[in-house]
């Protein structure tokens, strides 16, 4: 698969996934300033050892929700989607935000643009905390509308600095910020709150900043929240999710993603927006075939728990989920974690693969090239990474086998080999495959020793990676 290219919001700590072009900027006031979206995630029993992928549209709850998956899960990227670009510019500033601040109510202060009096900063450390799995959202009623009221009742907001920063029309009162703005959901008019979401207490939808949960659940998950933004690679596209949703999933397709969806899959967008339909088909299908069916993705789309749709078991936020993988796909989820950098060629000698993949290879950032043309190939192209696909245990004689290794270990500060390992129980009695030794006898002590699985032994493919 070759590099993919959006538009967006180019950030420092990219992995080199995709190319980001920077969009011209708009500033037409209209996006949410936060969210009323209600989550809560079946946690695994176990929790999950493969570093997920984590893509969602990039509301305001999209934080929380990074911060609640990260306690079963590293993150390997986070991928923030949004088809209104000054969404995408307020979510990059959120994470700013979230950056500069010293601790929650630092981080409160800076969003509002208020400053807390000493009494405000008490019934703020005094506020009882969700549990590490549910983020707060709009309900009919909950217990903090008097705090809320009477953190408003002592601080002191600077509207200057708000419409400066937001370009947002917000008048305080007694119990939040009274905010106008045309939203995608056509709530225009709401109240932006520290943390009561309770819609009988107020004359219109509060949108809370859930003060108390998700990453604001208390001091660790917000510096959690701030490591992981200052680690994790981040990219943030403006793009209908519908339209690159098979791509970001192929992209991915060897690492267990979670795709944060807000409401966006309830009847009212989804009547507004056909496409996005598309978003549930794909999963579905992707994230719940098997070989022979190919790929086979571990999707989990999270919802808004007041909006949720029926989902296939596979796919869907339910605690037993297991997302079985064959051996190829395990295989390959193995090769693909040690691929660096996106210029990389895929070495096969099986031309049924290369007709069948349309001459693509399946590995991000790669593309297929056949053992016959880079045995010839000339010039002094170097690639970031080179894969070498099993050529031994596919029939290619040993003098070649050697010519190859050497030839793209020249032209690789990563090379990648995978091969049939001939000491496996798998290979083991009609002697296919190498052995680590043979391979170390061509080219000297790997970096990485790995071992792909089969259906009966774990060590049914070596993988040897050469990083110089
Ligand atoms: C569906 S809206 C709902 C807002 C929500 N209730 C909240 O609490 O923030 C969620 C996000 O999806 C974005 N969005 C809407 N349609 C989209 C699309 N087709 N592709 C990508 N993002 C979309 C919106 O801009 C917004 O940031």
């Amino acid at each position: 698969m070759e590099q993919l290219e959006f538009q967006g919001i180019p950030c420092g700590n990219q992995d080199g996934l995709y190319v980001v072009y920077r969009c011209e900027n708009s500033r037409s006031g209209n996006y949410y300033f936060l969210s009323n979206d209600q989550f809560r995630f079946k946690l695994p029993k176990s929790p999950n050892v493969a570093e997920t992928v984590m893509i969602g549209v990039a509301n305001p709850h999209f934080l929380h929700i990074i911060s609640i998956y990260s306690t079963v899960s590293s993150l390997k990227r986070i991928i923030a989607v949004d088809a209104n670009h000054e969404q995408l510019i307020h979510f990059n500033r959120l994470c700013a935000t979230v950056l500069q601040s010293s601790n929650r109510i630092d981080y409160l202060q800076r969003l509002f643009k208020v400053r807390f009096n000493s009494k405000a900063i008490s019934k703020l450390n005094g506020v009882s905390t969700s549990k590490i799995d549910e983020v707060r959202g709009g309900v009919e009623r909950d217990p903090y509308f008097l705090v809320e009221k009477e953190i408003w009742g002592n601080l002191h907001f600077d509207d200057e600095c708000f419409w400066n920063t937001y370009g947002l029309k917000a008048n305080v009162s007694d119990s939040g910020l009274l905010i106008q703005a045309d939203t995608v959901g056509d709530i225009n008019t709401y109240f932006a709150t520290f943390l009561c979401c309770s819609r009988s207490d107020y004359e219109f939808w509060p949108f809370t900043a859930g003060y108390g949960s998700g990453f604001l659940q208390n001091e660790i998950t917000f510096n959690r929240m701030k490591e992981i933004l200052r680690t994790t690679p981040l990219y943030m596209l403006h793009a209908d999710l519908s339209d690159i949703y098979s791509d970001l999933l192929l992209s991915n397709r060897y690492s267990p993603i979670s795709v944060w969806c807000s409401n966006l899959l309830c009847d009212y967008f989804t009547s507004k927006n056909p496409a996005l339909r598309q978003i549930i088909q794909v999963s579905s299908t992707l994230g719940t075939q098997f070989e022979p069916e190919f790929p086979e993705i571990d999707v989990v789309l999270l919802q808004d728990e007041r909006t949720r749709i029926m989902l296939p078991k596979l796919i869907d936020n339910i605690k037993s989920r297991f997302r079985k993988w064959s051996v190829h796909t395990k295989n390959f989820a193995k090769v693909s974690n040690y691929i660096r950098g996106n210029k990389n060629i895929e070495i096969i000698s099986v031309r049924s693969w290369f007709n069948a993949d349309q001459g693509k290879s399946k590995l991000a950032n790669t593309k297929y090239i056949m053992l016959d043309d880079f045995l010839v190939f000339e010039g002094d192209s170097t690639f970031s990474s080179i894969v070498v696909h099993i050529l031994q245990g596919h029939g290619v004689p040993t003098e070649n086998y050697e010519k190859v290794l050497l030839k793209a270990y020249s032209m690789s500060e990563n090379l990648i080999i995978l091969e049939h390992n001939r000491s496996s129980k798998d290979f083991v009695r009609q002697k296919i495959g190498v052995t680590i030794d043979e391979i170390r006898d061509i080219l000297g002590m790997e970096s990485f020793l790995d071992f792909g699985p089969g259906v009966s032994c774990d060590d049914r493919n070596l993988i040897m990676v050469y990083r110089k």
